[in-house]
């Protein structure tokens, strides 16, 4: 069967067996044009719980399956690659912060989104990138404890200076990696470009940008914005999604390494294999687990919202 057929093939068996197709806005745009919702990893959970559909297909990494299943549980959750997780999610264990935490015990835990449900149900609060400042400034607590990644912890830390923080050393290892020398020589190689970087990546290239924000903040900035030239600190998915949908402005990727694989191990042929009832892999959580993962859930949408 060509691409065509199959893509065809997918929107009639969604359609016949009441199947709800999410996709993050990292995923390749074959991904995103067959699915129902793109979007961050908050907007889609929050679309998952809207959808009336009693599966949802999530294309996207292990962690956001696990946060639908946990705002949804009634649903059947299918993660569309088995092998997609989020490597920065599965960095620091449940009884690794358990630890942790005997030493920093007057310390609330912040956890970003991207972290298993297993390590959500001993944390107080999630965040996620769109959200992270607003909501540490809004916990009672002055003294955090900001898990895994370091470097958005650095950022909402410099963003709400009148709380402690503790960072451990964790975080994404496709935006990490892109160094402030590489920044420079982007500024320097586009110098009429505005600079929008995700606060995933370290210190030395946030604090070159001219707009930091998740995702979602990335997208909007550009394309309500009059400038005509970006760079874009982010997976590379974003800069093509922008290209595309606002061909009279240019886009540059900050870096050809900007791409996560585990984002792109979702292929056309994985969705219609589940839709056939075969492959992906049903998301299964203790009923312990979802519970527990859910409060901290529930915080973030509470401080947040
Ligand atoms: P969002 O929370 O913006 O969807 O980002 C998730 C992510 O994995 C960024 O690398
Ligand atoms: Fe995880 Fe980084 Fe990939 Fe996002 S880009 S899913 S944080 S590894």
């Amino acid at each position: 069967m060509d691409t065509l057929s199959i893509r065809d093939e997918i929107l009639r068996l969604k359609k016949e067996k009441d199947v709800c197709i999410l996709a993050h806005s990292y995923q390749a745009k074959a991904i995103t044009e067959i699915a129902d919702f793109t979007g961050d990893s908050y907007q889609l959970s929050v679309m998952a719980s809207k959808t009336d559909a009693k599966t949802v297909i999530m294309c996207g990494v292990r962690f956001m399956a696990e946060t639908v299943k946990i705002l949804s549980p009634e649903k059947t959750v299918i993660l569309s690659s088995p092998i997609a997780g989020c490597p920065m999610a599965e960095q620091m264990s449940k009884e690794y912060i358990e630890n942790i935490k005997k030493s920093y015990p007057d310390y609330a835990v912040v956890a970003y989104i991207n972290t298993t449900a297993e390590l959500k149900t001993i944390c107080d609060v999630c965040v996620t990138s769109a959200s992270a400042v607003k909501i540490v400034k809004n916990i009672p607590n002055d003294k955090i404890l900001f898990i895994p990644d370091c470097n958005l912890g650095s950022y909402v830390a410099k963003n709400v200076p009148e709380k402690t923080f503790k960072l451990l050393h964790g975080g994404c290892p496709i935006h990490g990696k892109i160094t402030g020398e590489e920044a420079r020589v982007a500024k320097r190689l586009h110098p009429d470009a505005k600079f929008l970087v995700h606060p995933e990546c370290v210190p030395q290239v946030v604090a070159q940008a001219d707009v930091v924000g998740s995702t979602t903040v990335i997208i909007d900035y550009a394309k309500q914005s009059e400038e005509k030239e970006f760079i874009i600190g982010t997976e590379i998915a974003i800069s093509e999604y922008l290209q595309f949908e606002c061909p009279e402005k240019k886009f540059y990727p900050l870096s050809s390494k900007l791409i996560c694989p585990d984002m792109k191990a979702t292929t056309l042929v994985d969705v219609y294999n589940i839709l056939k009832g075969d492959g992906g892999e049903v998301i299964e959580l203790p009923e312990e687990t979802i519970v527990k993962a859910r409060a901290c859930i529930d915080k973030m949408i509470e401080l947040g919202g």
